[in-house]
């Protein structure tokens, strides 16, 4: 039997392809990663929840959110044992399946531990800039223009370097440098629409800078241009 890993979009429960309803109804194992040990919270999750018959076929999978060079052993050893569980039910007929927030292949959690299956089968989803692009009516790029996308973890000098280049950029992680993101658009005297939460309740849209002023929340994206 394959693994699944299927992109659930960014939070509309109806921005979902029809093969992902299907193979979250006829999957064995709903496979929801976590970020606490112990927890059953997750985003994902809620958006795949009307398409979920039986939640007892649901399972949390925790992925520690540490720095993974410093915990190195701590965390491999705990990809490692969800691999090898899920490998055993994959031996025994089960059919496997990955939710995952947006798209499967965009700054996705399961990309740590895809290398210990053979084979896996992804399903697209919308990731969260596309229905952020559509939601602020603004295309991402016309005639010859080119776009980015740039995660705002990412060292200083490759986000400089993106922002000369691209006619549109599009900023994952926001919160994780907003004084350089503020600086960035305020000295290339670009546009920008923030959009937090998409899909999700407190949806919230902005073209004000200085909404980088406070702490934004973590699902929070910059369409800039
Ligand atoms: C780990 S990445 C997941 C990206 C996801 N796979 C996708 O395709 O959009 C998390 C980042 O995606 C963005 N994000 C994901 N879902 C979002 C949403 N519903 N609203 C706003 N931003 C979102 C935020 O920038 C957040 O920090």
């Amino acid at each position: 039997m394959q693994l699944t890993v299927i992109g659930v979009g960014p939070g509309d429960s109806e921005l979902i392809t029809v093969k992902a309803v299907r193979m979250i109804k006829e999957a064995d194992i709903i496979l929801v990663p976590v970020k606490k040990e112990g927890s059953t919270k997750s985003t994902a999750l809620d958006i795949a929840k009307k398409y979920i018959e039986d939640m007892d076929k649901v399972l949390y999978l925790y992925f520690p959110m540490i720095n993974l060079e410093q915990n190195k052993d701590y965390v491999e050893s705990i990809f490692k044992k969800h691999g090898e569980n899920i490998n055993q039910q994959l031996q025994e007929g089960k059919k496997i399946v990955y939710l995952t927030l947006g798209d499967p292949m965009i700054y996705c959690t399961f990309t740590y531990i895809s290398e210990y299956f053979e084979k896996v089968n992804y399903i697209p989803g919308i990731p969260s800039f596309l229905n952020g692009a559509a939601i602020s009516r603004k295309p991402l790029c016309i005639e010859r223009e080119s776009m980015a996308v740039v995660n705002m973890t990412d060292d200083e000098d490759k986000i400089k370097m993106v922002f000369d280049i691209h006619d549109s950029i599009v900023v994952m992680k926001v919160c994780a440098n907003q004084k350089l993101l503020k600086e960035l658009i305020n000295e290339g005297k670009r546009s920008v629409t923030f959009l937090t939460n998409i899909g999700l309740d407190n949806e919230y849209i902005t073209e004000d800078i200085n909404y980088l002023n406070e702490k934004v929340p973590y699902f929070t994206i910059g369409i800039v241009r």
